[in-house]
C-alpha cells in the first residue's frame, strides 16, 4: 500500500511512521506534501528519501485549485492511503472524494470533545482530567469522521499543553502506526448495522 503523508509543522508522527511502518508488510511512503515550506517534516522526508512537494496556499487562487494539485501530485506517485500527520488544513470535498475513505488522521484529544485547532489547549480550558489521542477517518467536517483507534490517559494535575503532548505524543505515533498497517492488512472495515463504527479485526 502506497502512503501519502500531509503534514504542515515539526512531522513527529511522519518520523515514527517513517521508522515503524515504512518498507515493513508492503507498506511504503512515497509521497510527503505541506503546505508550509519550512516544515520540517519535509526534512525528515528528504532525509528517508521521500518525494517531497509544497502547496503553499498563496500560489494558488482558492483552496479548492490547490487541493486539486495536491490530490494530482498524490495520485500520480499511486498514493492508496493519504495520512494527516498534523496538517493544520480542512480538505476540500473534491479532494476528499478523490481518496474515499483513504484519508486518516490523527487529533490530540478523545473526539468528538475538542476538535479542531489547539485540542489541549481546550482541553485545558475545560478542565478535564483525561487527555487521549485519536486516529478517524477523514470526513468533510472538522475532526468529525468515523474513529478507528482512541486511548485517553489521565493527568489529573496537568496545567500546561507541552506536558500534555509530552503524554499523548507516543499514543498518537503508537495508534496512527497501527491504524496504518491494520488498514493496508484488509482489517479495518465499517459495521453494516451501524454507519459511524469502525470494525478493526486485528488487533497486532
Ligand atoms: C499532533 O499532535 C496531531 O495530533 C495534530 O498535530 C500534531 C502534529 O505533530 N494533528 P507532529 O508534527 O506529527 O509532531
Amino acid at each position: 500500500m502506497k502512503l501519502g503523508v500531509l503534514a504542515s509543522g515539526t512531522g513527529t508522527n511522519l518520523q515514527a511512521i517513517l521508522d515503524r511502518v515504512h518498507g515493513r508488510e508492503g507498506v511504503e511512503v512515497v509521497a510527503v506534501a505541506s503546505d508550509q515550506p519550512s516544515a520540517k517534516a519535509l526534512k525528515r522526508a528528504r532525509s528517508a528519501g521521500v518525494p517531497t512537494a509544497v502547496f503553499a496556499q498563496d500560489q494558488y487562487a482558492a483552496r479548492a485549485d490547490r487541493d486539486r494539485a495536491m490530490a494530482e501530485w498524490l495520485a500520480e506517485r499511486g498514493v492508496e492511503l493519504v495520512v494527516l500527520a498534523g496538517y493544520m488544513r480542512l480538505l476540500s470535498p473534491e479532494f476528499l472524494e478523490r481518496f474515499p475513505q483513504r484519508v486518516i488522521n490523527v487529533h490530540p484529544a478523545l473526539l468528538p470533545a475538542f476538535p479542531g485547532l489547539d485540542a489541549v489547549d481546550q482541553a485545558l480550558a475545560y478542565g478535564v482530567k483525561v487527555f487521549g489521542a485519536t486516529i478517524h477517518f477523514v470526513d468533510e467536517g472538522v475532526d468529525s469522521g468515523a474513529i478507528i483507534f482512541q486511548r485517553g490517559v489521565e493527568l489529573a494535575d496537568a496545567t500546561n499543553a507541552d506536558e500534555v503532548m509530552a503524554a499523548i505524543r507516543p499514543i498518537e505515533h503508537e495508534l496512527l502506526c497501527r491504524a496504518i498497517l491494520a488498514i493496508s492488512r484488509g482489517a479495518v472495515s465499517g459495521d453494516p448495522d451501524h454507519p459511524r463504527r469502525v470494525v478493526v479485526r486485528d488487533r497486532a
